[in-house]
């Protein structure tokens, strides 16, 4: 039951105390004055805080923090200097085994409010193998001769000597590249190759860019062999798994080398492109719209034994659902980088189908962020 008060007595730029009891998807942290939520940037679990109000609605407000009055033991020093101004990381201020619990208790609570899933088991979070400089690429804002990240919630650029969760490789090409005068786009991306080279990429305009790519290396790998050791071998000679929002095949050619014969689904030409050079047997690839895609199998009479979803963070398009109900695969895998929009569909499918979710394992693929990357296995 949601418990949530649905009005309160407190104006806008009131100064208040709070107790901050956990975080929310969003980064922020929840107290509770009078039973009424605010949630508040920057702050811990275990903190108590004055914080002054700045929005209110019918049933939450939300808040800037003006003063610790007592500082949670969960807190940390960030390491980087423009943390809490940079709009890239929330959470450096947060001792990273309590990050890990709290992105459990975002799952938990999303699958409970969202999906209504109370029986679920969650396994504990695998925790990323490195906390810090984990990204493989990252795109910096240029302007004149400045290049960095826009501000928190505007277009102001902050700039910095490095970028405490980018590879420092991408660091020293950062540096090399304030060094040259190289400055002319609006954008430029660094980014580590297959071979771990570092490049970069004016990004003048969308279509310049290269098609998806998970940005944590190691934890990417980790959830790779989650997934061989939790499918294992095809039991039919000629198992069959439909990849959809395959990217460049990220999961696809694991999953081949296990034995399974692939079909690959994404909008993005450019990643299948590069999926395709693999030049693979037993592994295929199409360009285009899941739904679109899908129905075109449906009418061949394919069968598929496990269909794989890894949707971006907006979720699968509705009008999927019903099209993954009518193939019946024994099998269905959700990877979401969202348990809110996770939670949403899988309410869904729920009510037009039969599964049951066997596994849920997290993944922390983003330390510092409030984002979290799941993997769910349903069976019928
Ligand atoms: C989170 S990424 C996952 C990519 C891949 N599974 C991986 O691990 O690298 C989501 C992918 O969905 C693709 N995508 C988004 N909307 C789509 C749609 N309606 N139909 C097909 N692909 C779509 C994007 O191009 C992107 O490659």
């Amino acid at each position: 039951m949601n418990n949530t008060k649905l009005s309160t007595a407190l104006t806008l730029n009131q100064k208040i105390t709070l107790n901050i009891t956990s975080l929310a998807h969003g980064g922020s942290g929840v107290g509770r004055y009078q039973d009424f939520v605010i949630f508040v940037p920057f702050t811990c679990p275990e903190d108590e805080v004055q914080v002054e109000i700045t929005s209110l609605k019918k049933n939450y407000g939300e808040g800037r923090l003006v003063n610790i009055i007592t500082a949670s033991p969960h807190r940390t020093p960030p390491p980087c200097p423009v943390f809490g101004q940079c709009g890239g990381c929330q959470w450096q201020h947060i001792r990273y085994e309590e990050q890990l619990k709290q992105k459990q208790g975002i799952i938990e609570s999303a699958l409970k409010r969202t999906a209504r899933e109370e029986g679920i088991e969650i396994r504990p979070i695998i925790p990323s193998p490195k906390v810090l400089h984990y990204r493989n690429r990252s795109e910096f804002q240029i302007e004149g001769s400045k290049i960095g990240f826009f501000e928190r919630g505007s277009h102001s650029l902050v700039e910095f000597d490095q970028c405490y969760i980018a590879d420092q490789k991408i660091n020293l090409e950062l540096k090399k590249l304030k060094g040259t005068g190289y400055l002319f786009s609006k954008k430029v991306k660094i980014y580590l190759n297959q071979d771990e080279m570092v490049r970069s990429l004016n990004l003048n305009s969308p279509g310049e860019d290269l098609g998806f790519s998970q940005v944590n290396t190691l934890q990417n790998k980790n959830i790779q062999d989650y997934l061989i050791k939790e499918l294992s071998k095809p039991q039919k000679h000629n198992g069959q798994i439909l990849d959809l929002y395959c990217g460049q095949g990220n999961f696809s050619f694991p999953l081949n080398d296990l034995g399974w014969r692939v079909r690959g689904v994404d909008s993005n030409a450019q990643g299948i492109q590069v999926a395709n050079k693999a030049g693979r047997s037993g592994v295929t690839f199409s360009v285009g719209d899941v739904s679109c895609e899908v129905k075109k199998l449906l009418k061949k009479k394919e069968v598929f034994d496990v269909i794989l979803m890894d949707p971006p963070r907006t979720g699968v398009d509705k009008n999927l659902l019903p099209l993954i109900h009518e193939l019946q695969p024994e099998t269905l895998i959700y990877i979401s980088c969202n348990p809110t929009t996770f939670a949403r569909d899988w309410e869904r499918f729920k009510k037009i189908s039969q599964y049951k979710i066997h596994t849920l394992q997290p993944f922390d693929m983003f330390p510092q962020t409030f984002h979290v990357e799941l993997v769910a296995i349903a069976k019928k």
